[in-house]
């Protein structure tokens, strides 16, 4: 079963309660974090996810795209994140790592990791029993509105085939529209992340329908 995750990026963050009640059909909603460090963009924090988390009985999955997030990802739980995924590039060590991956699920929260498009699947391995999820970047992360890279559609295929000894879902983030949304599920993923293409259509049901 695919699941449909629209990106908090793209709403109107006037009327966000509103924005979040056209999302019917979807079960997810994606939460982008960024810090203006790890990638050129500052977006929103762990506040705004506990205001959010009052409204919505959504899954919401929370993307850190920050410098430390071993430093932050407890709070993102606390404030009501159901998955935390961050990045691999951001970790320094497998040990660490681990201990993160442990950490959010100890605070009774789902894990995951994430690839960006210039890292291979090779460098998650040490992980893929240890997460709930992965993450693979479909553009450079940071902005909203950018072009699916075909890159990703071998890593989730790799990822599709390991998976028979894993219990992870494989997420799949940027560009996600119809077309390349119909490539990433032969290839084998389980949820997709939609933020412009959801968002700027002004019937919301209709493109996620179009995603599922
Ligand atoms: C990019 C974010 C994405 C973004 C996707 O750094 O991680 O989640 O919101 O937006 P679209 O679907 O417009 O590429
Ligand atoms: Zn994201």
């Amino acid at each position: 079963m695919i699941n449909v995750a629209p990106s908090v990026l793209s709403a109107d963050f006037t009327k966000l309660k509103e924005e979040i009640d056209t999302l019917e059909g979807a079960s997810w909603l994606h939460y982008d974090v960024m810090d203006g460090h790890f990638v050129p963009n500052i977006s929103f924090g762990y506040g705004i996810l506990g205001n959010l988390r009052k409204v919505t009985d959504k899954f919401i999955d929370v993307h850190l795209m920050i410098s430390d997030p071993a430093f932050y990802a407890p709070k993102f739980v606390e404030a009501g994140a159901d998955l935390v995924n961050f990045h691999v590039e951001a970790m320094d060590s497998v040990e660490e790592t681990k201990a993160l991956l442990k950490q959010i699920h100890d605070l009774g929260a789902k894990n995951g990791i994430t690839i960006k498009p210039g890292t291979s699947v090779e460098a998650i391995k040490p992980y893929l029993d240890d997460v709930d999820l992965v993450l693979v970047m479909s553009v450079e992360p940071g902005f909203g509105g950018q072009s699916f890279k075909e890159s990703a559609l071998d890593k989730i295929k790799q990822l599709a085939a390991m998976k028979k000894d894993h219990h992870y879902v494989i997420e799949v983030d940027g560009g996600i529209n119809a077309q390349t949304g119909q490539l990433c599920k032969e290839a084998g993923v389980d949820v997709l992340v939609a933020g412009s293409y959801v968002f700027k259509n002004p019937n919301r049901k209709e493109a996620i329908d179009s995603l599922l």
